[in-house]
């Protein structure tokens, strides 16, 4: 298993869920989070305006997926998150030692 974070633009939330709805990804963790690339110090367009770069608002999308479907994933958070222009956001890919469902002691993908 592979956990996938991907942090995106907030505008883009909405394509990136369903995009990763078609292709059959479910469970997800959404957090509000603030942060910076490495454009610190210099300007950053959000939603039309120009802020200084310091703590601007992005989306981390958390997602444990089976090792196999790991390339898929990426491909289709990258593809659905880009606009092109900087602040677009990463994907950070780990491995996953575990996972249980609480419900049922379900473990390893078939708790995902
Ligand atoms: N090295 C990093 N470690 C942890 N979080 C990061 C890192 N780089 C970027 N982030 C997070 O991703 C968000 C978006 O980063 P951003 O897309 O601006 O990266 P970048 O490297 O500056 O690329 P770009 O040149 O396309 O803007 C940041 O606001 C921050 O929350
Ligand atoms: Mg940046």
């Amino acid at each position: 298993m592979k956990k996938i974070e991907a942090i995106i633009q907030p505008h883009k939330l909405e394509d990136v869920k369903e995009a990763l709805k078609a292709i059959g990804i479910d469970g997800m963790t959404v957090l509000e989070v603030r942060g910076h690339g490495r454009q610190k110090g210099h300007k950053e367009v959000y939603r039309g305006m120009e802020y200084q770069v310091d703590q601007l608002p992005k989306i981390k999308l958390e997602m444990v997926v089976p090792e196999a479907r790991a390339e898929e994933v990426i491909h289709t958070l990258v593809t659905s998150a880009r606009t092109g222009k900087i602040g677009d956001g990463k994907v950070f890919v780990f491995d996953v030692v575990e996972a249980i469902r609480i419900r049922n002691d379900d473990r390893g993908e078939a708790a995902l």
